[in-house]
């Protein structure tokens, strides 16, 4: 499983030649690495959305349309974007579907989203094997430590918001990350604007002390395998 971060809280997902985007927010994301155009996928899969919280659907569903991709997403989201000409699939949390690629879950998350009766959801993704859990913007809250092999087996590579103000800052999300226990966990939602300005060697430090969690902080741009 290859992950590129593509800024925010965008993140580009492959495995074994199936591809997929999380959170795609890129035209007006100040730290993109790509451009909607330059994204290829089949999967567009969104944590929430709408108003107050398209830094995580803004192109999701250009880029669809433009792909003929399949958007996962939250019911109110869906609908939402099926109205605008996508090809939908709607989940909502606590939901666990098969897919040909493996499964897919919505979790909670503690957020909001901006559609009314929307909720706010994480995605743990399982690709033919390999589980990518996408916190999408989230507080801290204890029933994270459900991800720590109980509802899944162990997570492979986790992205969790470390920025504060709208999510879990670096000391909740270094808490987050010792619940989750993922093999490899990396920051993001960080440093894309002033108000969520993060440290995330301080991150890194955190989870990694006395831990066998392993923390790569990635540039937008930069890919890294699990
Ligand atoms: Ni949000
Ligand atoms: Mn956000």
């Amino acid at each position: 499983m290859r992950a590129e971060f593509l800024g925010h809280a965008c993140w580009y997902i492959e495995s074994e030649g199936v591809r997929a985007i999380f959170d795609p927010f890129l035209r007006d994301n100040p730290q993109a690495s790509r451009q909607p155009e330059d994204i290829h996928v089949d999967y567009v899969f969104v944590t929430h959305g709408g108003e107050g919280h398209t830094d995580h659907d803004a192109d999701a569903v250009e880029i669809a349309k433009r792909n003929r991709a399949l958007i996962v997403t939250t019911t109110e989201l869906g609908m939402r974007y099926a109205q605008q000409g996508a090809r939908v699939h709607r989940m909502q949390v606590g939901g666990k579907k098969g897919f040909p690629f493996g499964h897919v879950r919505f979790v909670a998350a503690l957020h909001g989203t901006g559609v009314a009766g929307g909720h706010a959801a994480g995605i743990v993704a399982n690709l033919f094997g390999k589980t990518f859990y996408h916190a999408g913007d989230t507080g801290l809250f204890s029933d994270l430590k459900l991800l720590d092999g109980v509802i899944e087996p162990r997570i492979d590579l986790a992205a969790l918001p470390i920025g504060g103000n709208f999510t879990m800052n670096v000391e909740d999300a270094a808490l987050a990350a010792r619940w989750i226990r993922p093999k490899v966990v990396m920051p993001m939602h960080y440093d894309t604007w002033p108000a969520i300005r993060a440290d995330a060697d301080d991150f890194k430090r955190r989870v990694e002390t006395g831990s066998d969690i392993e923390v790569r902080v990635l540039k937008p741009g930069e890919t890294t395998e699990v």
